[in-house]
């Protein structure tokens, strides 16, 4: 009997440590600040965004927060006030599900602030199937098309407050799949469809840095890590109550998630690697697929015709001011 519970105290113990191990992060100890910087976080409600959002407050950055919904805008932004101790948050209205919602915020933020040092495209929906209002897959559209023509449309401004950055946050998830340029909004198995969403999110930082280098604009995509918040809130109860478990026992804090994107935010170290891949606050190695920058720019000019910006962006802009 006394064997029995020494190997169970024993075992329990080892799981313990592993499951430290595993769960254990890097923090971002660039203690840079950001006075005087502007900074647009896509999705700064819940999660890894708002998280962000506080952090980069503190440092005494202008900061923006989007979501589609007032009422958790409002919320998030008194929250993220109070913690970071900071009045200069502001909440913007934007449905990344709906390309009009898109322009007309670029509309709106490009006549009303002067520049944009940093852009993190962070939002993101987790594997769903459902269609956009333009008819894309919901993951790929949001995801993907949404940050590449809200980006592309605040080019000019990045590119004025250049050196800037622009990190799009995706999964390590994305090295299981490959595009498939037949069948871009592929919406059959909910999680293949999150996979190649963001899939495309590490081609799309890739090409955004060949594209952009000598105009002084960065850019990098990140892994948060697998983060324990509010995403499992779709699904039945039963389904939360065993993802609870799971995510306590396994997944990482939003604070936790947030460092690899601050510190590509901050941090100077990272500038050597544009178009890289970050996790646990360093840069990581991609599958050979992955750095396939005909890929990427094949992903980009197919994103291009599908959001309709065949013209420049700053042409784009304007025609729709007229
Ligand atoms: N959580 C993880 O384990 C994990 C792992 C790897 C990668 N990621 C990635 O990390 C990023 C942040 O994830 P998170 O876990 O922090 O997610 P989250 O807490 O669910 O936050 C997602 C954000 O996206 C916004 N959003 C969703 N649909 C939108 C739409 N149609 N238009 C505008 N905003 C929309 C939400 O804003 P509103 O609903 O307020 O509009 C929310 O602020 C995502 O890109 C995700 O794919 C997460």
């Amino acid at each position: 009997m006394t064997m029995y519970v020494l190997v169970t105290v024993l075992v329990a113990v080892l799981l313990m440590l592993l499951l430290r191990r595993f769960k254990s992060r890097r923090i971002c100890l660039d203690a840079k600040r950001l006075d005087g910087k502007t900074v647009l976080i896509t999705g700064g409600t819940s999660g890894v965004g708002r998280e962000t959002a506080i952090a980069l407050a503190k440092r005494g950055a202008r900061v923006f927060i989007t979501s589609q919904d007032e009422q958790k805008g409002e919320e998030a932004l008194q929250h993220i006030k109070r913690e970071s101790n900071s009045l200069n948050v502001r909440f913007l209205n934007l449905n990344m599900a709906n390309l009009q919602s898109i322009r007309n915020f670029c509309q709106e933020f490009t006549k009303n602030e002067k520049r944009l040092d940093i852009l993190i495209n962070n939002e993101g929906v987790p594997a769903v199937l459902d269609w956009t209002e333009n008819g894309f897959s919901m993951c790929f559209g949001v995801n993907h098309l949404g940050p590449f023509l809200l980006t592309n449309l605040l080019l000019e401004h990045l590119k004025r407050s250049a050196p800037s950055r622009v990190i799009t946050v995706t999964s390590n998830v994305h090295k299981y799949p490959k595009l498939d340029f037949a069948d871009l909004n592929y919406n059959i198995v909910p999680l293949f469809t999150y996979c190649r969403s963001k899939l495309a999110n590490v081609y799309f930082s890739q090409e955004l840095a060949q594209q952009n280098e000598r105009h002084g604009i960065f850019s990098c995509a990140v892994h948060p890590g697998y983060v324990a918040d509010d995403w499992t809130l779709q699904f039945s109860f039963l389904f939360r109550i065993v993802m609870y478990i799971f995510t306590s026992m396994f997944f990482i804090s939003c604070h936790a998630g947030a460092q690899t994107v601050i510190h590509c935010a901050v941090s100077d170290e990272v500038l050597q690697h544009n178009g890289g891949y970050f996790s646990d606050c360093k840069p990581c190695k991609l599958r050979p697929h992955v750095q396939d920058l005909g890929i990427a720019k094949k992903l980009w000019e197919a994103s291009e015709t599908m959001v309709g910006l065949t013209s420049s962006p700053r042409q784009h802009l304007a025609a729709q001011t007229k």
